[in-house]
């Protein structure tokens, strides 16, 4: 029998499937969606049997027993869900972001500390080949001191904010019921990490461009989220899930003393990158400094997830990411080693979001972003 009982919450947590079954460690016993259709379609990809099959929760969990949960449903469930089975000593991998208030941070935090079970949050783009080697060349030193990085998650999901019916989904109520950044983990992870694992958001200021495409939702078609870095430096995200064009594949950027990254921005354009003396130890001739392709780099910086992977982490989802993310979440949990993304940081990720929300309202404003690290153990605020 396999050493780790995994069950599958909500139709997108199947996106996770290809990853465990590459583990002989993991066994897919159940899943659960309340919707009919869903349920059978997420069943049948997992190849889990009628009696594994549940429409709810609590239900999945006292039945099926599972010793993992991937929690993908939508936003406001994820803390309950996952305090529900921290408590039951099952370890949870949950979807972005991690929670939708600071009141449920702050529930989350204390449940993962009095379980002896792991929870790791699923921000998948954090493993995506581009970042995961932009990562690897910023932990070397070769941009130098990091200062500067933008992450922007431009889709346009007007068309996720409806039910056939005419009602509001829940994509309207916590995407975009309310002005800020409501969904910045993608941009603002990978970026993040690029900084070093002490850095965190110190203060966020987030200003909007108004509702002009689909003034229905009371949420600015593009929302900026300046974060000033306790290391120093600063981070813009843009959020924009409104406007009317296109989807672009995440964008990043990155600056620092020595050289610069840019992703591409379509049409043929390539990840480029620039570092300066680093890799060019002779001085700087007089003619003008110009891109690489980021990929010159890989043969000598790429980290080993990506150097010869698996073509069904290739083709997984999220460019990879849905397939590495479950690796590091079952290494963790087997070894009872920290996972990569732990509570703390996925507060890192998450509390800013919910801090822009307040700087919108007030102008603006720049505000302090907690770090749930000093949440006292039995604090009721910070
Ligand atoms: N990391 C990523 O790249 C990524 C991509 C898409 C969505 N997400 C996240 O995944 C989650 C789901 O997004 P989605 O696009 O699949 O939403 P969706 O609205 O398309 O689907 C939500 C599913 O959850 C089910 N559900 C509703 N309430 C539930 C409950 N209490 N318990 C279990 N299941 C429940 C619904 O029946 C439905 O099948 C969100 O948290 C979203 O932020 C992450």
């Amino acid at each position: 029998m396999a050493e780790l009982r995994v069950a599958l919450v909500a139709k997108r947590s199947g996106a996770f499937i290809t990853g465990f079954r590459s583990l002989p460690q993991c066994e897919i016993v159940a899943v659960c969606d309340p919707d009919p259709a869903m349920r059978q379609t997420l069943g049948d990809r997992a190849h889990v049997p009628d009696s594994g099959r549940f429409a709810d929760y609590e239900d999945l969990l006292e039945r099926a027993r599972p010793d993992v949960v991937v929690i993908a449903s939508p936003m406001p469930f994820h803390v309950p869900q996952a305090i529900q089975a921290l408590d039951l000593g099952v370890h949870v991998l949950s979807e972005v972001t991690a929670a939708v208030d600071l009141e449920q941070c702050r529930q989350l935090v204390q449940a993962v500390r009095r379980s002896h079970a792991q929870y790791m949050m699923a921000e998948n783009y954090c493993y995506r080949k581009p970042m995961v080697l932009v990562r690897a060349l910023a932990e070397r030193g070769l941009f130098g001191r990091c200062y500067f990085a933008e992450g922007e998650y431009i889709h346009d999901m007007k068309h996720r904010h409806h039910e056939p019916d005419g009602s509001l989904t829940w994509r309207a109520a916590w995407q975009v019921g309310q002005r800020g950044c409501t969904y910045g983990t993608h941009s603002l992870a990978p970026a993040l990490e690029c900084f070093g694992p002490e850095a965190r958001v110190a203060t966020v200021s987030c200003v909007g461009s108004g509702m002009h495409t689909d003034p229905e939702h009371p949420h600015d078609d593009t929302v900026l989220m300046l974060c000033q870095l306790n290391t120093g430096g600063l981070i813009k995200v843009r959020l924009d899930m409104m406007s009317n064009r296109p989807h672009n594949l995440t964008y990043y950027s990155l600056q620092g003393t020595k050289g610069g990254y840019e992703a591409p921005r379509g049409f043929g354009d390539d990840h480029k990158i620039w570092l300066g003396e680093n890799v060019h130890p002779q001085p700087l001739t007089a003619s003008a400094p110009e891109w690489r392709s980021l990929w010159d780099y890989a043969e000598d910086y790429l980290p080993a997830i990506w150097r010869d992977p698996p073509e069904e982490a290739v083709r997984a989802g999220h460019g990879g990411g849905d397939y590495f993310i479950v690796h590091d979440f079952v290494q963790a949990v087997l070894k009872g080693q920290r996972p990569p993304i732990d509570v703390y940081r996925a507060m890192d990720y998450t509390v800013p979001g919910l801090i822009s929300e307040q700087s919108i309202n007030q102008g603006g404003v720049p505000l302090p972003v907690p770090d749930l690290r000093d949440l006292a153990q039995d604090a009721r605020h910070w």
